[in-house]
């Protein structure tokens, strides 16, 4: 049985003040869900505050982004070492806004991922197609590519989570029918089952891109769906607690 997990992708949103009080309704309103984990995922200037607002609390803490390296010379640059520091349990990696506007590629991801597990982070490693490349139908060439490339040489994949975000329907209220993000996780564990076998059935793969509470129902139905990494919807308490509920009364 797969464990549902729900994490909160913030992005660049939210002041301290801000953080400790969507964090503290969160906390408060998510006691009772039971059964699977709730990740929030702040901006790095909040990470230590949230994660002492949610500390022994069914809430987990994640970094939208980390680093390869454990220290040096990279300006600007956060090590998972820094990241655990703060009390963050996962790492958000490859997310679609990393690969468009700071050109991380494939190979950046991997690195990113190996690292994370090395570090005793979780990683939540996110591939999706674009418009474009959907209308063209090479999703799967592409999706497929993301996948393979970023999990090479990666061993331990029941500590990975994936997270399938149709970069179309971020942000764009366009959100995936259930029947076409069944499609592509179905798709996603047939590469895991290739090449890891059983232990593909264990892998947590999310659905991201414009869910709220009111589609949530749907796509949660869907057998190879197992949580959802939510952005807009996750910044008021209410809209991303009912979306918590739904999956958490379905799963
Ligand atoms: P939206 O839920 O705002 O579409 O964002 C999805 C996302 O990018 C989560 O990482």
């Amino acid at each position: 049985m797969r464990k549902w997990i729900v994490a909160g992708n913030w992005k660049m949103h939210n002041t301290i003040a801000e953080s400790i009080a969507l964090a503290k309704a969160i906390k408060e309103g998510a006691s009772d869900f039971k059964g699977g984990a709730i990740v929030l995922a702040p901006p790095f200037t909040t990470l230590f505050n949230v994660g002492e607002v949610i500390k022994g609390s069914n809430v987990f803490l994640a970094a939208q982004n980390m680093f390869y390296e454990d220290k040096g010379a990279f300006t600007g640059e956060i090590s998972p070492g820094m990241l655990k520091d703060t009390g963050c349990s996962y790492a958000i990696i490859g997310h679609s806004e990393r690969r468009k506007y700071f050109h991380e590629q494939d190979h950046d991801v991997n690195l990113k991922v190996r690292k994370a597990l090395i570090a005793g982070l979780t990683p939540i490693m996110c591939v999706g197609e674009t418009d474009e490349e959907r209308v063209k139908g090479i999703t799967q060439d592409v999706v497929g590519r993301q996948v393979k490339q970023g999990l090479s040489g990666v061993e331990e994949i029941d500590k990975v989570v994936i997270a399938y975000e149709p970069v179309w329907a971020i942000g764009t209220g366009k959100v995936a029918t259930s029947a076409q993000a069944q499609e592509v996780h179905a798709f996603i564990r047939g590469i895991l089952k290739d090449i890891y076998g059983n232990k593909a059935d264990d892998v947590r793969i999310l659905y991201g891109g414009s869910v709220t509470k009111d589609n949530v129902a749907e796509l949660i139905a869907m057998e190879d769906i197992d949580g959802a990494l939510v952005g807009g919807a996750s910044l008021k308490a209410d809209g991303f607690l009912g979306i918590i509920k739904e999956i958490c009364v379905k799963k």
